[in-house]
């Protein structure tokens, strides 16, 4: 299996038998957000970052992602496109950056442990900042 797919099966299982996030998930999340979405999704998670506007397709609201989807917040969707870029097939390249790879070199080189626990620090971030969006649908 790819180490990309492992890493999305197994946080979706854990995902999908765990109750809502506890406060300090948000937190962790909150923060990464700031650090690494704001400047395309806007701080406020509306759309109006300043390098996603220089983009054509622009960074979306990711306010309304639950709205958009019967009102259910969309989980295993918004993890899987934070973990692996968004797929779009005949639509060219996209400018969401793959995260999961992001996280997994940042956890391997900056703080030197095995290709397992950097999987399990690199989920736990993508996750923290899935629920941080959870936490602000409107
Ligand atoms: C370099 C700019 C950029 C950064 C940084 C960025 N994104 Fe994105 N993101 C985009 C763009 C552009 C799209 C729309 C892509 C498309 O439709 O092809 C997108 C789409 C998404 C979507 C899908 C929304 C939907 O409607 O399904 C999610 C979820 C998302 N981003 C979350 C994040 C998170 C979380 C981070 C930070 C860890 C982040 N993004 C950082 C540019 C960015």
């Amino acid at each position: 299996m790819k180490l990309k797919t492992a890493m999305t099966a197994a946080v979706l299982a854990v995902c999908s038998g765990a109750g809502h996030a506890d406060d300090s998930a948000i937190v962790l999340g909150k923060s990464i957000y700031g650090s690494l979405c704001a400047v395309c999704h806007g701080p406020d998670a509306k759309g109006g970052g300043q390098v996603g506007e220089l983009f054509e397709v622009k960074p979306p609201d990711l306010t309304t992602l639950a709205a958009q989807n019967d009102g259910q917040f969309p989980f295993s969707d918004a993890y899987e496109v934070v973990i692996l870029g968004m797929e779009a097939p005949g639509h060219g390249s996209s400018e969401m950056p793959i995260w999961g790879d992001y996280f997994m070199a940042d956890a391997l080189t900056d703080r030197g442990v095995n290709k397992s626990d950097a999987m399990t620090i690199a989920a736990g971030r993508a996750l923290s900042v899935v629920y941080y969006l959870e936490s602000i649908q409107e």
